[in-house]
């Protein structure tokens, strides 16, 4: 037992930073780094009580046993005031003092976290859906600076970034744990946070609030990059979608207008303004499709289009019955979405 707790706390900090797909043992923003530091201390000090617990009992066990002195079991502890007395005068003070001690070091990360030290220069208003988040980015008074992306949020390093949290149908829950403590997205009501990362990196989110079948799938990732790689993608983002010009392509472009434009958006071509599913303009930007249920690649592509639903059973997209050539073509005019 003690070889375990050594090996663990010898790892410890090769675990944590081994980076896992999703962790909250680190954190890379002052969003995060309080919360990273009060789950260590309370994991420390609930090890330590756990511990010290245990081995007080043992003890208790081992000292009294063959003394002969058990003509008091049996007796509540209070009412054994000889033995009983003095530990329960020390220990109920000590527990008030560290659970005080706990709750006040709590109201200080709430504090620390609740708004960045300066204003916010970007925004960003996002959408739990049953299961995907939608990411729209605005500019205020410049609605030709708007546009829509889903489940991947690029943010510049350094920079606090506000957050205006939403639901299109019921809680999810919006959670960065490298960047931000989670906040719920609630239907008709807009809750506002904050997150910032101090490193370049790609950060793995997850909807922490139970949602329904998929609610597991719904994952999001967070693209820190520096300034000018950050307004690189910004500026191809705005841009709508050009025209595919192979002849292929084309025939997957009036495939897509038929089958597909009802519920996806892409900026730029014509008859496609649906709400319903993820905006498809720069699709192939994306590292991920079906909210990080798929790596975003041809194959996977393909495979999602004919049967998202054994993917993912029960996503509101469904089996679209298209024949090989239809799907070839598809898939190519989806290629030039990037
Ligand atoms: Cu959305 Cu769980």
């Amino acid at each position: 037992m003690w070889r375990l707790f050594a090996i663990v706390f010898a790892f410890a900090p090769c675990i944590a930073s081994a980076a896992p797909p999703m962790t909250y043992l680190v954190s890379h923003g002052p969003a995060a780094n309080p919360i990273t530091a009060l789950g260590w201390g309370l994991l420390g000090l609930s090890i330590f009580v756990a511990a010290f617990i245990s081995l007080s009992v043992l003890i208790g066990i081992w000292w009294k046993r063959g003394r002969g002195d058990y003509d008091e079991v049996g007796w509540p502890v209070l009412s054994r005031g000889r033995n009983g007395m003095p530990w329960l005068t020390i220990g109920v003070p000590v527990s008030i003092v560290l659970l005080l001690l706990s709750a006040i070091w709590t109201f200080f990360v709430l504090g620390a976290t609740a708004a960045p030290s300066k204003s916010p220069q970007i925004t960003l208003l996002i959408t739990g859906h049953q299961w995907w988040w939608e990411v729209r980015y605005e500019r205020e008074g410049a609605p030709q600076l708007t546009f829509d992306t889903a489940n991947e949020i690029h943010i510049p390093v350094g920079v606090p970034v506000r957050l205006r949290l939403m639901s299109a149908d019921v809680i999810h829950s919006f959670w960065i744990p490298q960047l931000a403590g989670k906040t719920d997205t609630i239907p008709g009501q807009v809750n506002l946070a904050w997150l910032q990362a101090d490193k370049p990196g790609v950060y793995r989110g997850q909807c922490t609030e139970f949602c329904g079948l998929q609610h597991a799938h719904m994952a999001m990732y967070v693209i820190a990059q520096k300034p000018h790689a950050f307004n690189a993608w910004w500026t191809a983002q705005l841009r709508d979608a050009s025209g595919p010009t192979a002849s292929l392509a084309l025939q997957g472009q009036s495939v897509f207008q038929a089958r597909c434009a009802i519920c996806h958006s892409v900026r730029g071509l014509a008859g496609s303004q649906g709400v319903l599913g993820p905006d498809l303009t720069h699709l192939m930007s994306r590292r991920t499709i079906a909210a990080g249920t798929l790596a975003n690649n041809t194959g996977n592509l393909a495979a999602w289009i004919s049967n998202s639903q054994s993917l993912k059973p029960g996503n509101d997209m469904p089996n679209e019955d298209l024949n090989g050539p239809q799907l070839q073509a598809l898939l190519a005019y989806l290629q030039t979405l990037r």
